[in-house]
């Protein structure tokens, strides 16, 4: 068997194991906006350190924990915390936890993130839905031996943001009256920002929002065939679109101020799947 399978399905099973119940939806939390988790009723954790296999999280703000919970009437799983490649992680490394909610029964993940602004129609605080993404960058999650029990060698990727959950999504902010922005997320390495002149060549081929996190998560949902709704909140402009210099604090901090409406719509999306 492959290797990583075998890892994945120990890691799935001590889940299994320890929770409950395995809800049909997981929600991973992005910077600063950890306090989701907080609204959780009946609340079970698991420290990630405990779960066979998870990567240590490092990232400010992201403490490593998996809870089990109600949000409102519908459980989820909750993911505080995050693996990057800015942390030393390869992409696979980065995305493991994905396969291991596939195994362990999962059906939607809810991907949230801090993103820099770049188009011109968005300010901080805005939240986006992502439609599509971009990644020039040459790791991927997929690269070496196929999964096959997973999913395809060459996977497509035309719907990778599952045209069923932004419908959903979209329907949930309606009812809730919050604007919602929609755009394309490109995929930065990291951990510097990005130059304005990479901002400005980002935006000219499509980006709207920028981000080091997400992509690798999406490319492995749409091999294993788990549905996918990401979800940005922008935190600032990127470089060269406002006049302040970009910092951690700002983005840490625009997201908390953010995040009673992110946990609003989650709640309503989650209620709704
Ligand atoms: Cl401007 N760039 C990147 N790569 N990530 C971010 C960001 C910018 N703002 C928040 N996260």
């Amino acid at each position: 068997m492959n290797v990583r399978l075998e890892a994945y399905r120990e890691s799935a099973e001590y889940i299994q194991c320890r929770l409950p119940k395995i809800p049909k939806t997981a929600v991973v939390l992005g910077s600063g906006l950890g306090r989701l988790a907080q609204e959780l009723t009946g609340r079970v954790t698991l420290p990630y350190e405990s779960i066979p296999h998870f990567p240590k999280s490092t990232a400010p703000s992201h403490k490593g924990q998996l809870h089990y919970g109600r949000l409102e009437n519908a459980g989820c799983l909750l993911l505080e915390g995050r693996f990057h490649y800015y942390e030393g992680y390869s992409f696979a490394q980065a995305a493991s936890y994905v396969p291991v909610l596939k195994l362990a029964g999962v059906e939607n993940l809810i991907l949230t993130n801090a993103a820099g602004g770049i188009s011109h129609a968005f300010l901080p605080g805005d939240l986006m839905l992502l439609t599509d993404h971009i990644k020039f960058f040459d790791d991927s999650p997929l690269r070496g031996e196929n999964c096959d029990e997973l999913g395809p060698r060459f996977p497509d990727m035309t719907k990778a943001y599952t045209p069923g959950l932004l419908h959903t999504a979209r329907k949930a902010a309606g009812r809730l009256s919050i604007s919602l922005q929609e755009g394309v997320y490109a995929y930065m390495p990291g951990p510097q920002y990005e130059t304005p002149a990479e901002i400005r060549a980002l935006r000219t081929l499509g980006a709207d929002a920028v981000g080091m996190s997400t992509v690798p998560e999406v490319i492995c949902a749409a091999h294993c065939g788990l549905s996918v709704l990401a979800l940005s909140c922008i935190t600032n402009l990127a470089a060269g679109v406002g006049e302040n210099p970009l910092t951690s604090e700002e983005v840490v901090e625009t997201a908390g101020k953010s995040v009673g409406k992110l946990a609003d719509l989650i709640r309503e999306i989650v209620n709704l799947l």
